[in-house]
């Protein structure tokens, strides 16, 4: 991360932009408006990542806003930009993602700071570690002159390649539970204990995990996965006593979504019953599904035909920073095209020529926000 630091600050500096690490590891770069009063305008996304990830989501939208800068050679708009680098948008180290988009919009709580990760060190700690003060996330809250979020990301799935598109743009981004659910058993030898007589948590787990497979392949629109399953003692002549799973559920409706998890713990409490173990269960992210801003996604869809390209309208089913940002200030986001579909896999890419599209998109966007009057309007009340 300091690495990620160092080089787009060079980078950023360069294309005439100060900038800040906040108090939550955000990298903050400011460009300055025509006039010094004028509100901002935030472009971003996360250089964070998953295990065994590719190389371009989040970064890429990092980078794009950093290209936007560079071309604008240090021509002032009536408003302000804001670069921002979220320090941690996928949840992987703490089991809650959006710490760095939580901290902008006021959302980070001692619940938050105090959770731990897999060596039981603290969000807290964590960010002391890196040399940054915890006390001081309140100030890296959105500035009150904050007109709107822009996203640029890929896609992550398979629709703008089906539809021989390069950009999409987002109406809405599909809510998400996250758990950890523990299936609790009893440990014994391997050897000696017959198999009527165990009470194998890992077993019970297993049985679970295609459940859920089930269950959410019989509903169109939910997604649910279980991505992560530890089983201790964790040895090979050893009954698990105990196996922790992760669950991730998702829809565009919360509604359906939360029938959905409480369908699931039902089903994981009919099975721990029948095989005499005990369930514990905890929630580590319960977020809605959101809405883009729609003026921002006309505004897209306009830049995106404006600069030869046919825009498609779309719900993500990936979560992003824009989703925690929305609940604060009108926000949108684009979608690059994903070859092959493919994301959170080093096979993860995109096409250099869909990235100039987006550039070109991007900048005619500046110049049609600059000079579109509801814009004006809402710069005046910033
Ligand atoms: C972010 O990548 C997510 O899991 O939605
Ligand atoms: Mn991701
Ligand atoms: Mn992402």
């Amino acid at each position: 991360m300091r690495d990620c630091h160092r080089e787009l600050t060079n980078w950023l500096t360069e294309a005439g932009a100060e900038v800040k690490i906040d108090a939550a590891g955000n990298l903050r770069a400011f460009y300055p408006a025509a006039q010094s009063d004028a509100p901002r305008l935030l472009l971003g996304s996360h250089i964070d990542t998953v295990p065994n990830a590719g190389a371009f989501d989040g970064v890429l939208g990092v980078v794009i806003a950093l290209a936007l800068l560079e071309v604008l050679e240090n021509r002032r708009l009536p408003f302000a930009i804001e670069v921002v680098a979220f320090s941690e948008e996928e949840g992987v180290r703490f089991g809650t993602p959006f710490i760095g988009s939580r901290a902008l919009a006021g959302r980070v709580d001692d619940e938050l700071l105090n959770r731990e990760d897999a060596n039981r060190i603290s969000v807290r700690t964590a960010i002391k570690n890196f040399g940054l003060n915890p006390n001081e996330i309140p100030r890296a809250v959105l500035s009150d002159d904050t007109l709107a979020y822009l996203e640029f990301h890929i896609e992550q799935g398979p629709i703008l390649e089906s539809l021989g598109r390069p950009l999409g743009v987002v109406e809405a981004i599909a809510g998400q539970t996250r758990m950890e659910v523990r299936f609790l058993g009893r440990s014994n030898h391997a050897g000696t204990t017959p198999m009527h007589l165990r009470r194998d948590a890992l077993v019970a787990a297993a049985e679970w995990i295609v459940a859920v497979e089930r269950a959410a392949q019989h509903d169109t629109g939910l997604v649910a996965t279980v991505g992560r399953i530890v089983a201790r003692p964790g040895a090979t002549n050893v009954i698990a006593a105990e196996a922790l799973v992760t669950l991730d559920v998702r829809h565009k409706s919360d509604d359906i979504r939360g029938r959905a998890v409480a369908a699931l713990l039902r089903l994981a409490g009919e099975i721990v019953e029948r095989r005499g173990l005990s369930l514990g269960q905890s929630v580590l992210l319960n977020q809605p599904a959101v809405a883009m801003d729609p003026f921002l996604v006309d505004q897209i869809q306009e830049a995106i035909r404006s600069t030869g390209h046919q825009p498609h309208r779309m719900t993500s089913g990936a979560g992003h920073d824009a989703m925690i940002l929305a609940e604060k200030v009108p926000a949108a986001m684009i979608f690059l095209r994903s070859p092959g579909g493919i994301s959170h896999d080093p096979s993860e890419s995109v096409e250099a020529e869909d990235v100039a599209a987006a550039l070109q998109c991007g900048l005619h966007l500046l110049d049609q926000l600059a000079n579109s009057t509801e814009f004006q309007k809402r710069m005046c009340r910033a």
